[in-house]
Parts: C-alpha cells; sequence; structure tokens
C-alpha cells in the first residue's frame, strides 16, 4: 500500500493527473494493445479529469488507444439524466478527449436484463486482456464503486441494493432529496478492481477521514471494502490533509517518509516494470442482426479466457442480494454523516475527535 498526501483537493487532483499521464505514456498504447483505464464519478474525480483534459488540449495526450470502463451506474434512470454517470462521464471527461466511442465502457442501467449486463461487461474486460489502472473514489463510508458495507470482497459486476448512507450522500446531487435517489445501482465488484494491475484512489475532505483510517490502519474487512486493497499489490490512496484526519500521526509519518525516500509510488522499491500481456485481446464478434441495422457487439456472449478467472456465471443478483445494511452511519460518528451523539453536540468538542469521547 502507497500513501501520498497533498495538502488540498487541487494538489490531489495534479497528482493523479500526472500519475495517470505517466502510465499511459510508458505503456505506449497501441489500436491493438490499448491502455485500459477503470474510471469513477463523483465530485473527488471532477479536478482530475479537468486537468486530463486540459493536457489533451495542450497536445500532450491522445486518449485514441485507451479504453475505458466506468466502475458503476445507477439502474432505471435514464441514459440522458443529467445525474446518470454516463451524463457525468461526457460532461466532464469524453465529450472533450479523442477517445473513439467504441472504447467507452458504461454498464447499462436500463438493460432488459441487468444481470446478463454485468456479465458481459466483465467479459468485455477480460476480452480486452483486463484493466492496467483503475481509478476509484471512496465513499464516506468506506465503499469503492458501489460495493456497500457487507459486499463481498469476491464479487464481481453485479446489481446492488444501495445502502441508505449512499443514498443520503448521493442526495445532493439529486435536489438534496432522498426519495429521488434510485435505490439500486450496477457495480463493478471488489474482485474485479482487485484484478485490475494498478488501483488508485482519491479520498479528499474530512468527511472521508473515517473511511480512509479503516481502509488503511485497521484489517481487511467487507464492512469497509476499501480495506480490501490492503490485499492488492499495487494498491495507491492519494489523500488531502483532512482525510488523514483519522490517521495516527506515525502512519502519517510513515508513508510521508515513503514518499521522501523517492521510491516507486506503486512498489515501494524499485521501479514497476510493466509485465508482458498473457492474452491478446480478439475482436469483438458482431452479433447478427437484421440487414440495415448497426451490429451490436457489446451484447454478444463471449468466451472468457481461463486464466483471468472471471466469473460470468449467470445468477439472479436481485434474488441472492449481498447484505446491505440500510444504516451504518452510527459506525461513522464524526464524519459528515454520522453527526455527534445528541447529548454531546451542546459541548464545545472538536467534532474530529468526538469518536474518541464517545467511547469513554
Ligand atoms: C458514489 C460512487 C463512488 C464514489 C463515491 C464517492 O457512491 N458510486 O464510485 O467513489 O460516490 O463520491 P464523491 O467523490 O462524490 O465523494
Amino acid at each position: 500500500m502507497r500513501v501520498i498526501i497533498r495538502e488540498d483537493p487541487q494538489q490531489v487532483s495534479v497528482y493523479i493527473a500526472e500519475y495517470i499521464l505517466s502510465r499511459i505514456k510508458a505503456f505506449k498504447p497501441t489500436e491493438t494493445q490499448p491502455f485500459v483505464l477503470g474510471l469513477p464519478t463523483g465530485s473527488s474525480p471532477e479536478i482530475i479529469y479537468k486537468i486530463l483534459v486540459q493536457r489533451h488540449r495542450a497536445g500532450e495526450i491522445s486518449f485514441k488507444n485507451v479504453v475505458t470502463f466506468n466502475m458503476d451506474e445507477y439502474v432505471g434512470l435514464p441514459r440522458d439524466h443529467p445525474e446518470s454517470y454516463h451524463s457525468f462521464m461526457y460532461k466532464h471527461f469524453f465529450s472533450h478527449v479523442d477517445i473513439p466511442p467504441q472504447n467507452i465502457n458504461i454498464l447499462d442501467g436500463n438493460a432488459p436484463d441487468l444481470v446478463a449486463e454485468c456479465a458481459s461487461f466483465d467479459a468485455r474486460i477480460a476480452r480486452y486482456g483486463g484493466i492496467e489502472l483503475f481509478l476509484g473514489g471512496v465513499g464516506p463510508d468506506g465503499h469503492i464503486a458501489f460495493n456497500e458495507p457487507g459486499s463481498s470482497l469476491a464479487s464481481r459486476t453485479r446489481v446492488k441494493t444501495l445502502a441508505y448512507d449512499t443514498m443520503l450522500a448521493n442526495s445532493r446531487f439529486f435536489d438534496n432529496d432522498v426519495n429521488k435517489v434510485p435505490r439500486m445501482a450496477m457495480t463493478v465488484g471488489i474482485q474485479t478492481i482487485m484484478d485490475a494491475r494498478e488501483v488508485v484512489i482519491v479520498a479528499t475532505g474530512a468527511h472521508k477521514a473515517f473511511a480512509v483510517q479503516k481502509g488503511l490502519e485497521d484489517g481487511v474487512n467487507h464492512m469497509w471494502t476499501l480495506s480490501a486493497l490492503q490485499l492488492h499489490p499495487h494498491p495507491l490512496i492519494v489523500c488531502d490533509r483532512d482525510a488523514t484526519l483519522e490517521l495516527k500521526v506515525k502512519t502519517v509519518r510513515y508513508f510521508e517518509s515513503i514518499e521522501q525516500a523517492g521510491t516507486d509510488a506503486r512498489t515501494q522499491g524499485p521501479p514497476l516494470v510493466y509485465r508482458p500481456r498473457t492474452y491478446v485481446p480478439a475482436p469483438l464478434p458482431a452479433k447478427k442482426v437484421a440487414s440495415g441495422m448497426t451490429p451490436t457487439p457489446d451484447s454478444t456472449p463471449v468466451k472468457v479466457p481461463k486464466d483471468l478467472r472471471i466469473n460470468t456465471e449467470l445468477r439472479r443478483a436481485m434474488d441472492e442480494d449481498e447484505l446491505t445494511p440500510d444504516s451504518m452511519s452510527s459506525r461513522m460518528v464524526d464524519s459528515a454523516i454520522g453527526g455527534l451523539d445528541e447529548a454531546l453536540k451542546n459541548d464545545l468538542i472538536f467534532d474530529r475527535m468526538g469518536a474518541r469521547l464517545m467511547t469513554l
């Protein structure tokens, strides 16, 4: 695990944008061997996208040979709704760079068969040889993508019921009305993220501090799905100072000292060498369609290479939904969601330290 700490969200975003650009350039992607990038939505990555767009406009980077897979999408929200993740991605990124439309992969939250859509998504990732770098955010309850507390750490792309805390956090995009937030989403699984060769997480703001602390300092735990990254060979978490507020001083100093040592951000040691790919992506098979119609290869069942161990078994995700606690906000005693205990609210206590007092 590598942690980079910067003073504010702007500096965090510059670091991550530069990092992504350097990885794409080092990879030297081509049409037949594209760089496969996993992408998030949310407030946290907005400045990152802005910087990537600026760099593209300055002629420093092309996304022609980049293939993207988005982490998640709401179920049932029209694609052109301003808060759909489709809209978000085109508004903040895709419309401003030279990525070919066929290289963009976003889950279809209105697909007639959501389970088949999830399986097709995993199969497409596999067909491209897996994800090179997955950029993600983190929810205040420690979720990555929409892998809510209690999500299986072995999960792959599937339909999830959103935790009440997440709906509450995301209601700011829906007129602050929690009833307008979709109750379900499709999301890559924890294992989908873990399969990426590299994972970079952006965490900014004091409301992420508790999740960062649980993810970094406590053990691997499905109730804080960020913590699964402790088992990944190359995870990188980039935080602003506020997001470190719940970490021990010595944890912060430790990670800062690693950065000062100037080692590779991913290995904490010698530079990471790109491993040769074991799988050469095959061209997408075209679906048989009536004459005059455009083929739609995305929904075509595909053969998954064995070495990637992608589980495309079609399961009734709705019937077998994983445990999603309705509200876990009591865990986040000092977070933006949890708030302080009523009895303490009137006292002059720094809310960042409230969690300690409540357990005395
Ligand atoms: C949503 C998304 C996550 C994102 C999280 C945090 O729940 N599904 O992928 O990481 O929000 O978003 P923000 O960056 O707006 O805090």
